[in-house]
């Protein structure tokens, strides 16, 4: 037969890829570490080399998440794979679940645990506010869920979640928290197991600085005898944690091919934990910290206004700023991007049109990188047109 379509013409041309300070809610950018282990040839997935790199991850999880968890591993997918594996592993269809919705990762959730049959309960919240014991504790006792959901970095809204005290809650309540990192890891204290957090997952391209495609997650051991324990398959084959976990290594039992693992991604990975690792935890949690707050004091400088009030409820990591009046939060994030190299974003779900979103992740979170966006967002505040709302 002759073809029907002829090689593009457009893949003629040289890939073109723009070099930009990605100053957004991630991906942030790579560490050059991370770069050099993307050049490096492919190897299978089912060899004892790429075992041990595997091996390797799993640590740098454990100690990301302080956490002991044998099942803990990289999942194929970003930070929404994640939050899909959580839901279908952990959740039998007819089972109640409890839903921290107060941003559009909890908007999420909530579409994922009714997509497969959950009783699916809410609480929400408007954009800017977090959960405190006293509002989990009488959502535990009206819907008795088998899960809670509760997001530690709520990137489209910016706010950092308090952790200590609500896996110990949950667990009286006889329930088990799930909690989404996937924008606050490396960037605001998380201690997995002394938190009593059920499952924690994050992402690879945020303060990482990995590429975008993988997510890290951990289960407890009243996590996984839940899902080893489930009535039901959980409905996706690629998605069953009970085979990731064989594959992974996490049971006791030789490991046996799943699907392929992105091998170059999971190089990028490996590396990206070693430099968390040789950083340490504490030392990253105080640069972004530190970053962040130079950030809002530059920002509010500006006469910009925080879109979260109260100072402690600030995530360290991504920084809302209200949408300054008169502007349309397009033109200033285009200006940006075309006349200073510089990523930020508008707002997402909840905070769509509301807010500016700057996100200072790993190696971007410096004075350097907030000099460099106060510049541009002062110029942009200087010659971006003022509409008439
Ligand atoms: C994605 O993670 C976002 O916050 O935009």
């Amino acid at each position: 037969h002759p073809l029907i379509v002829a090689p593009p013409a457009s893949l003629r041309k040289p890939l073109r890829v723009p070099n930009k300070l990605l100053l957004g809610p991630g991906p942030a950018n790579l560490s050059s570490r991370v770069i050099l282990a993307g050049t490096h040839q492919v190897i299978g997935p089912l060899q004892d080399e790429m075992y041990k790199i595997m091996d390797d991850i799993k640590d740098g999880i454990r100690y990301a998440f302080q956490t002991q968890n044998t099942l803990t591993l990289a999942l194929s997918g970003s930070g929404h794979t994640a939050m899909e594996v959580s839901v279908l592993n952990l959740v039998e269809p007819g089972e109640s679940v409890l839903v921290g919705v107060n941003g559009i990762w909890g908007e999420r959730i909530v579409d994922m645990a009714e997509r497969i049959g959950a009783k699916v309960h809410q609480m929400v919240k408007v954009p800017g506010e977090y959960y405190t014991l006293q509002e989990v504790e009488k959502g535990l006792t009206q819907h008795k869920p088998v899960v809670f959901f509760l997001t530690h970095g709520e990137s489209s809204t910016g706010i950092l979640q308090p952790l200590d005290g609500y896996g110990d809650l949950c667990h009286r309540h006889d329930c088990l928290l799930v909690v989404d990192s996937v924008a606050s890891l490396g960037g605001a204290p998380i201690y997995m197991d002394k938190q009593g957090i059920d499952v924690l997952y994050s992402g690879s391209q945020k303060v990482l600085n990995s590429p975008p495609g993988i997510s890290l997650i951990s289960f407890s051991e009243k996590a996984r005898s839940k899902i080893f324990n489930r009535k039901t398959k959980p409905l996706s084959f690629v998605l069953d944690m009970k085979l990731l976990a064989n594959y992974w290594g996490c049971d006791n039992n030789p490991r046996v091919y799943h699907h392929t693992i992105p091998i170059i991604s999971l190089f990028a990975l490996r590396e990206s934990l070693a430099l968390l690792a040789d950083e340490g935890l504490e030392k990253s949690w105080k640069k972004h910290q530190e970053a962040t707050e130079y950030l809002h004091r530059e920002l509010q400088k500006l006469g910009l206004q925080l879109f979260v009030k109260e100072p402690k409820a600030r995530l360290p990591t991504v920084t809302t700023v209200a949408v300054p009046q008169g502007y349309n939060w397009k033109n200033i994030t285009t200006y940006l991007w075309k006349k200073h190299d510089i990523e930020i974003v508008g707002g997402l779900g909840p905070s769509a049109g509301l807010v500016l979103r700057i996100g200072l992740l790993g190696c971007n979170a410096t004075k350097a990188s907030v000099d460099r966006v106060i510049l541009a967002l002062k110029d942009a505040l200087r010659h971006c047109p003022k509409s008439k709302l």
